[in-house]
């Protein structure tokens, strides 16, 4: 039940009409501090149209750091761009139009869930200490549908929960990105938040565009609209990438299977290359133009991981064809299954679904290679595998 902030009566009760026991109603900012100082289970303020603007700020941006598993909703008569803006460097998490009853309701929704997420996670939404430096992996492959997004958003996943790291997921495909789908997340937020903060992009801002998953994955999620992406340019990867490496222990990058000028940007600064490939001629052939490209630009062979993805698939080419034309061994082997469409359907991604599953194990060779190197995950005894690494954590 949300605390409702509201000094108009009647407005009040119409907030407060769609709640069990019609929500707790109180008429200051001061009262909704008393109210979540008596009730740690409160998880949700709503902000009424007649509490004023720079009030409700400031309370956010105070709630952000001492109770930041509680989301506020802010109610607004109209809602533009400037209020949007303000609203979410605060922190606030979803600004609703009044008299919107079902936008209300949703968003509500929404902000309990990922209150929830926060109190299950155990940790504040916001990273506690800029000041690391952490890896940038990018996630690549020439040819369409060769299981990038799956494998970005379960490797997120699998590092955030299983391994106890702080990491963000970055969605560069920015016309088509299906990160948001995948993870059933709300994209209220995204990269084009980004856009009128280029070249001042601070900490605030950059906490302000995240969209958490319940497991603790943070995203940066794409456009909601394909010609929204064309405001997004290299440099504000370049300069997005850098901050968020500041915060998070990895930070994982989605891309579409062009080698967009984002995707470059994105190649350069990272630490590690995850190239996924299936078993057949045309992503094979997709494979061997990205590394003549990834020679050419100079980037270092011991940098890059090769996930052979549907490694089982009847039909396929072999194993050692395949890394005949590599020139390398595949780091990791991910079976075919078609309880990963099934997973992809549901917006539950098959590590957290089934951790057992083979290709959730597969999954989680993965994410070794990715906090240890491909070395250990070669080690045949494979003991590391699951171990609770705190590494980078300050
Ligand atoms: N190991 C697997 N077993 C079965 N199906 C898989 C596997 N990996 C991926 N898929 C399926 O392949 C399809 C493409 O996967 P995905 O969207 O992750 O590819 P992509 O490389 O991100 O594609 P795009 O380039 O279009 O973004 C999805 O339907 C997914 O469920
Ligand atoms: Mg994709």
């Amino acid at each position: 039940m949300p605390v409702i902030c509201e000094p108009d009566e009647s407005v009040a009760k119409r907030l407060a009409a769609g709640f069990r026991e019609h929500g707790r109603i109180v008429r200051t900012l001061r009262a909704v501090d008393e109210r979540l100082a008596a009730d740690p289970a409160e998880l949700v303020v709503i902000i009424g149209p007649h509490v004023e603007l720079s009030g409700a700020f400031a309370f956010a941006a105070a709630r952000r750091s001492d109770r930041p598993e509680v989301g506020v909703v802010l109610v607004r008569e109209k809602v533009d761009v400037g209020v949007m803006g303000e609203a979410m460097r605060a922190g606030i998490r979803e600004v609703v139009p009044d008299r919107d009853f079902q936008a209300l309701m949703d968003a509500c929704r929404r902000c309990w869930e990922v209150s929830r997420g926060i109190q299950k996670a155990g940790r504040p939404e916001a990273p506690p200490s800029p000041g690391r430096d952490g890896k940038i992996v990018v996630m690549f492959a020439a040819k369409g549908g060769c299981g990038k997004t799956v494998l970005s958003t379960n490797l997120g996943v699998a590092l955030a929960e299983r391994e106890g790291l702080h990491v963000c997921l970055v969605d560069l495909d920015l016309a088509f990105g299906d990160v948001a789908i995948m993870l059933r997340l709300s994209p209220q937020r995204t990269i084009v938040h980004a856009v009128p903060m280029a070249g001042r992009l601070d900490e605030t801002g950059m906490q302000s565009m995240l969209v958490r998953h319940e497991s603790g994955l943070a995203t940066v999620l794409a456009p909601v609209s394909p010609g929204e992406s064309e405001q997004v340019s290299g440099p504000l990867v370049t300069e997005l990438l850098g901050m968020l490496k500041r915060s998070f222990d990895v930070v994982l990058v989605d891309t579409p299977s062009q080698l967009s000028e984002h995707v470059l940007a994105a190649m350069d600064v990272a630490d590690r290359h995850l190239l996924p490939v299936t078993p057949e001629v045309t992503a094979l052939k997709g494979l061997r133009v990205t590394l003549d490209m990834l020679d050419l630009l100079g980037y270092p062979p011991a940098a890059r991981s090769f996930l052979l993805n549907r490694a089982d698939i009847k039909a396929g080419l072999s194993v050692a064809d395949i890394e005949k034309v590599v020139g390398a061994p595949a780091t990791v082997h991910l079976p075919h299954s078609q309880d990963v469409p099934a997973s992809v359907n549901r917006g539950v991604p098959l590590v957290r679904q089934d951790p057992g599953h083979a290709f959730s194990q597969a999954v989680a060779r993965v994410a070794l290679a990715v906090t240890e190197g491909n070395e250990a995950v070669r080690d045949p005894g494979g003991r590391k595998l699951f171990r609770r690494s705190r590494a980078g954590r300050g």
